[in-house]
């Protein structure tokens, strides 16, 4: 099986905490006999300086020759002022859309480890596992018309729009049901049905998907009670399958649960698997260039790629106990750093990593 990935560290700590990834990949490689080949390219800002646009045209063709794409991330203060249609977010959408990568797989997994690193009291997170499946290429990131203008009577004025079309919704509601299947088998449905028109849509197709899901328990909820009962209940979620702008906001929110959001990988799959890999985090710009980020959600993310785009479980769970190895070592980044653990920066954090995965 052909095994062509293609590298995008991006912005800010982007390139730092890919590093780390690729040592770790290209270890996977040589133990695991994978046959990976890498190739780098530019996203987001990087891109923008390079080519003028957050996403060339021959980096999409790229991108598209690719068996799977591995992302840093994108973004920072140096971009936030120019044309809105160049922002380097812009060419993250961009991919994501271009590639229909619309099924985003974002696990919160709590290692007992970190217990004492989330800011909600242990005995709230232990145990921690629940899959947070959101839609990423429809709903209001996508949804024309959209429109910033000054109105006659001098007033600036701007909408997006919301839409979602029933086969969207059909097929994220699968991959919310298949993900359940061979997990906790209880999906809950987060919307906002007693407001909006597109919600109301959502329910009743998740409804109608679930009729051929008999083995898994399907609820619904409204997002401002999710986003309450994250924090207050979070065990109770198996898989929460949402749309896009929620699905960004909840699984920020359920990162803390993790002890950071320097913790939570993400996958972004096509119908086929072919999938984009991801930390769930940015680009970090308040510790960009100072060797601190922690690199632990990239790293992760390979174990997502080769596990859903590759289907090499052994090395995938490889890497997983290779980082819970290194947490048993009490080796910390500053973001899930606690008393008695030993600090360190993001290289030496992948270096860890790296020399757990090689003596397993
Ligand atoms: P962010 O996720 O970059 O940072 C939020 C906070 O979390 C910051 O305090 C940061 O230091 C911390 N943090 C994030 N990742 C960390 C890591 N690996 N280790 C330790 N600490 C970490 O979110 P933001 O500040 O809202 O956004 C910054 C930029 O990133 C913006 O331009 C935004 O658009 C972009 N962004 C990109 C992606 C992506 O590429 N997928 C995701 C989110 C935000
Ligand atoms: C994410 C990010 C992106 C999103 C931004 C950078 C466009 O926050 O991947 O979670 O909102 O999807
Ligand atoms: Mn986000």
């Amino acid at each position: 099986m052909s095994m062509k990935i293609l590298v995008l560290p991006g912005d800010g700590i982007g390139p730092e905490i890919m590093a780390e990834a690729v040592k770790v990949l290209e270890l996977a490689n040589d133990k695991f006999d994978l046959g990976a080949e890498l190739s780098y390219d530019d996203l987001g800002g990087a891109a923008y300086d390079r080519y003028g646009s957050p996403l060339a045209d021959e980096t999409l063709e790229r991108a598209r020759q690719a068996d799977a794409i591995l992302l840093g991330a994108v973004g920072g203060p140096k971009w936030d002022a120019i044309d809105p249609a160049l922002r380097p977010e812009r060419g993250l959408l961009k991919i994501r859309s271009q590639l229909e990568l619309f099924g985003n797989l974002r696990p919160a997994i709590l290692y007992p480890q970190l217990a004492e690193a989330s800011t909600l009291k242990p005995e709230v997170v232990s145990g921690l596992d629940i899959l947070i499946v959101r839609e990423l290429t429809g709903g209001i990131y996508f949804g024309q018309p959209r429109e910033r203008k000054v109105l006659e009577s001098g007033e600036r004025f701007a909408f997006d729009t919301l839409p979602y079309s029933e086969s969207e919704v059909r097929r994220i509601a699968k991959v919310g049901f298949d993900s359940a299947r061979v997990r906790g088998k209880k999906l809950c449905s987060v919307d906002k049905a007693n407001v909006l028109a597109s919600s109301q849509l959502w329910r009743e197709v998740v409804e109608e998907v679930g009729k051929d899901y008999p083995d898994v328990e399907l609820s619904h909820m409204y997002v401002d009670n999710a986003a309450m009962q994250l924090v207050r209940a979070p065990k109770q979620f198996d898989v929460v399958v949402t749309d896009n702008l929620f699905g960004d906001i909840l699984s920020d929110q359920a990162s803390m649960l993790t002890g950071s959001i320097g913790m939570l990988p993400s996958a972004s799959l096509d119908a086929n698997n072919k999938g984009m890999y991801e930390p769930c985090h940015g680009s970090a710009p308040d510790i960009a260039g100072k060797g601190i980020a922690n690199p632990l959600a990239t790293i992760l993310s390979v174990s997502m790629m080769l596990r859903y785009s590759f289907n090499q479980v052994e090395a995938a769970d490889a890497i997983e106990q290779a980082v819970s190895l290194v947490l048993d070592q009490k080796l910390r980044t500053g973001d899930i750093m606690s008393e008695g653990c030993q600090l360190v920066g993001t290289a030496q954090m992948g270096d860890a990593v790296a020399a757990a995965l090689k003596n397993l």
